[in-house]
């Protein structure tokens, strides 16, 4: 699945058939589709369902029973299978059941079937890959209070489970001054604090309940609204454990951190794939991102490769440039992000993150790019799909 397209193979002994089926299929993104058609299929069987990346879709033969037998007895088969046969056909059906195909069209309606088969299948693949491919935890921390920390890790988080389809949890870690309940206009029932106390006697999914689900895929831990927590009253080891146990169920983790280098925040750091500092235009907050990477680097050990830094509410007209950062930090990660103070307030009033209040908007599309970049993803993309045709009949 290089380069986010999946290889779709088409067998069968009927060339105007796989035609037939391919231009069904043309119109799904993000796909590399090739033919194989021939009297016996079953060395094209053999070969191509050894590509843990590819759905495979076999047009089963007259000889379909001794096909599946064969696909049931093949080791190493790592490929989806789509069988398309006669569906009333009882014993093929079973035969296919028990070589654990994905699906099974039938032959006499598969032009109505197959382009949503195929679509599910595609999405469940992409979603596995993407799992088990890109487990990682970004934290989010200002140079200066007020940068817009907060704005950006809710859009962040928000966009990669829209986004990319995948568990998002979203932690609130600024345990005195926490804004994203109000981002998301949610209010905890079971707080961060209160799952720390007993982070011993949970497990994953137990975990989830101190959680509030936003959407399917992004849920947030906040802390208390009222309860404030003095610095050093967190538990590091117990958010350390808190964080494994996310880990497991959580393909990407956002870490909203404080204003605050203690010992909680740089166990954070340091078990954190990507740290974000996020900054405003002006030379005290350059100054200041520049200490902060400083102390990252060289007191807490943080690779430089692992800081990012995102300009926030940037303009281009402010003399202050880019090159200035980069030559005042010594860094050259940098993102900027748009200042728009109309649909940002209005988002913020709304209770919901920009990018679903103004998802077509400029800003909506630099946090989209910031998203992309942190999470180490593609995303889905409308990209015409490409077609390679094979036969060697
Ligand atoms: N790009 C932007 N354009 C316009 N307004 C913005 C932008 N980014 C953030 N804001 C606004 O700036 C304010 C501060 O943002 P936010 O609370 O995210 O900052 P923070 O760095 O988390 O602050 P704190 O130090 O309180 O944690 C908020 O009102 C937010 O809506
Ligand atoms: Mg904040």
């Amino acid at each position: 699945m290089t380069e986010n397209k999946i290889n779709v193979i088409l067998i069968g002994d009927d060339q105007q058939l796989l035609e037939k089926q391919q231009a069904i299929l043309s119109g799904v993104g993000d796909c590399n589709c090739r033919l194989f058609c021939n009297k016996t299929i079953i060395d094209a069987i053999s070969k191509q369902t050894q590509d843990e990346h590819a759905i495979v879709i076999i047009n089963l033969t007259a000889n379909g029973s001794q096909e599946l037998q064969f696909l049931n007895d093949l080791d190493g088969k790592k490929a989806a299978i789509i069988i398309i046969a006669d569906h009333d056909n009882v014993g093929l059906l079973s035969l296919a059941i028990r070589a654990g195909v994905k699906d099974f069209i039938d032959a006499k309606t598969y032009e109505a079937q197959l382009n949503k088969v195929f679509c599910n299948v595609k999405k469940s693949i992409t979603q596995q890959y993407k799992s088990n491919n890109t487990k990682r935890l970004n934290a989010i921390i200002n140079a200066k209070g007020g940068s817009g920390a907060s704005f950006i890790g809710s859009n962040v988080a928000y966009i990669l489970s829209k986004e990319a389809q995948l568990k998002v949890a979203l932690l609130d870690l600024d345990v005195q001054f926490g804004s994203i309940g109000l981002n998301f206009d949610k209010v905890p029932k079971y707080t961060l604090t209160e799952a720390l106390a007993v982070i011993d006697d949970l497990d994953a999914l137990s975990l989830e309940a101190y959680m509030v689900k936003y959407s399917d895929s992004l849920s947030l831990l906040m802390p208390s609204p009222t309860d404030i927590l003095l610095p050093g009253e967190v538990n590091v080891a117990h958010l350390k454990k808190m964080l494994d146990l996310l880990k497991t169920q959580y393909s990407q983790i956002v870490v909203d951190l404080p204003r605050l280098i203690d010992p909680v925040s740089s166990m954070v750091m340091e078990q954190a794939d990507q740290i974000t500092l996020v900054l405003q235009q002006s030379l005290a907050q350059f100054r200041d991102g520049r200490r902060l990477i400083q102390i990252l680097n060289k007191d807490l050990d943080i690779p430089l490769e692992k800081i990012a830094i995102v300009v926030n509410r940037y303009d281009p007209k402010n003399s202050l440039r880019i090159e200035d950062l980069k030559s005042i930090v010594h860094h050259e990660q940098v993102y900027t992000i748009s200042n728009d103070y109309e649909r940002v307030a209005s988002a913020s009033n709304l209770g919901v993150p920009l990018y679903e209040s103004s998802p077509r908007s400029k800003i909506a599309h630099e946090l989209k790019e910031l998203a992309r970049n942190l999470g180490k993803l593609e995303f889905e993309t409308t990209k015409k799909k490409q077609f390679k045709v094979f036969s060697w009949f």
